[in-house]
């Protein structure tokens, strides 16, 4: 198949990567330097154009910002195959505020929370509150609009940054686990279980960031847990919108049960990177049948090895970053590179983002994956580069003893 990619980012690398080992022939735009090894790039944010004019007979759009635009329900209304949630449908990550209305009126579980438009009703909703709470820009924010304020002097500093469009919500405890499906709005195909690393240094300290690392293992979730999550979240969110795409339920697995965090309308970033690593076969198939309401019976097949992606972040981030650094180790480095925020600059490689690249690898158990994974960042270099020395040890704590998923 010919497969426009939409997005310029380590997911949409890890996505054309995937589909590229697959047999098809890739298109991103616009794509980056990493991308470009595995497809074609075309220079432009005018999609539907992109899409006509290499004749695509899919499109897979990464990021949010262009299905909270519209896009999939402009590439319908021409019957173009696109792989995304519609306009109204990618609200569930649009608006945290829409998010949790529905979840309220679904039953699906979620924190306890108030939404908040001014201020003063945002000031006073604190009290209703016990510490740490979360408090949350409505909008769209990259991953930063979230402040978990552990008193009430770092709530109202939160409410000053982030309001006064806001939800706050109740602390979740418990273990924090992305688990995302793909849909064509009747029958969904669950992938792997993946865990994300939110904050932005070790022992998930300091500010949250887009993420900084992810690992795949087929332990993330019990069997059981799965069927709860698919009966109590996935179900129903699937039942009450049609939706199509991928859809990616952020959960807090408490003692209670599984509570969605948030809904994002698409693959995670970096999660994509370590799934994708992992699969082994049937993503294209599926992602046509997603896109052509006929995923009844698709399956994706998966290697037992556990997978991990450890994110190197430019200087500065997840505040003001610094661009244009040399990258220098990131070829021939042992691991599989998805690039993020790099650009080909006079001297080589650069640094372009916040999130520069994603280093990824497996192993036979989880323990050798992140040391693999490891091995090949210490091979690369860039003046500024920060990143989590504690990716996938979450698992390792987990299960101590080594010893290859179970699927
Ligand atoms: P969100 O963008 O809503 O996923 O929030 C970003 C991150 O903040 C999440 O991945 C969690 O690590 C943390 N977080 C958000 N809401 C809560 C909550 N209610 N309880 C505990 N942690 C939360
Ligand atoms: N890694 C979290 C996200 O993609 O939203």
């Amino acid at each position: 198949m010919k497969i426009l990619i939409i997005g310029s980012g380590g997911r949409e690398h890890a996505i054309g990567w995937r589909l590229a080992l697959e047999g098809h022939e890739i298109y991103a735009a616009p794509g980056n330097p990493g991308i470009a090894q595995v497809a074609r790039l075309l220079p432009t944010t005018d999609y539907l154009a992109a899409a006509e004019s290499i004749q695509a007979d899919l499109t897979v759009v990464g990021p949010e910002v262009p299905l909270v635009a519209g896009v999939v329900d402009a590439f319908r209304a021409l019957g173009l195959p696109i792989v995304g949630p519609t306009q109204e449908n990618a609200q569930l990550e649009g608006s945290k505020i829409y998010a949790k209305e529905f979840m309220q009126r679904v039953g699906i579980p979620t924190a306890r929370f108030v939404k908040t438009e001014s201020l003063e009703t945002a000031l006073h909703a604190l009290s209703q509150f016990d510490y740490p709470v979360a408090v949350k820009a409505d909008g769209l924010a990259a991953g930063k609009g979230v402040i978990i304020a552990q008193d009430r002097a770092e709530a109202e500093a939160a409410v000053q940054t982030l309001g006064p469009k806001l939800v706050i919500e109740e602390f979740l405890r418990g273990e924090e686990v992305s688990f995302i499906v793909l849909s064509d709005g009747r029958d969904v195909v669950p992938l792997e279980a993946t865990q994300d690393h939110k904050t932005v240094h070790d022992g998930d300290t300091g500010p949250n960031t887009g993420g900084m690392g992810a690992y795949c293992d087929g332990r993330i979730v019990s069997a059981n847990d799965t069927q709860k999550i698919m009966d109590t979240v996935i179900e129903p969110a699937v039942r009450a919108t049609g939706f199509t795409g991928f859809l990616y339920a952020g959960l807090m697995m408490t003692a209670d049960g599984p509570k969605v965090i948030e809904f994002n309308v698409r693959l995670g970033d970096p999660e994509t990177q370590p799934l994708m690593h992992r699969l082994e076969g049937g993503f294209g198939d599926a992602l046509l049948r997603a896109a052509t309401g006929s995923l009844k019976g698709a399956t994706l097949r998966w290697k037992p090895e556990p997978s991990v992606c450890v994110v190197l972040a430019a200087h500065g981030y997840p505040g003001q970053v610094r661009t244009g650094d040399l990258i220098t180790g990131s070829e021939g480095c042992g691991a599989q590179v998805f690039h993020a925020g790099t650009k080909l600059g006079t001297n080589g490689l650069e640094t372009s983002g916040g999130r520069v690249l994603g280093v990824t690898s497996s192993g036979p158990d989880l323990a050798t994956a992140i040391d693999n994974t490891y091995e090949a960042v210490g091979k690369i270099h860039f003046d500024g580069m920060h990143y989590r020395k504690d990716i996938g040890q979450k698992g390792r704590r987990r299960w101590p003893r080594s010893g290859s998923a179970s699927i």
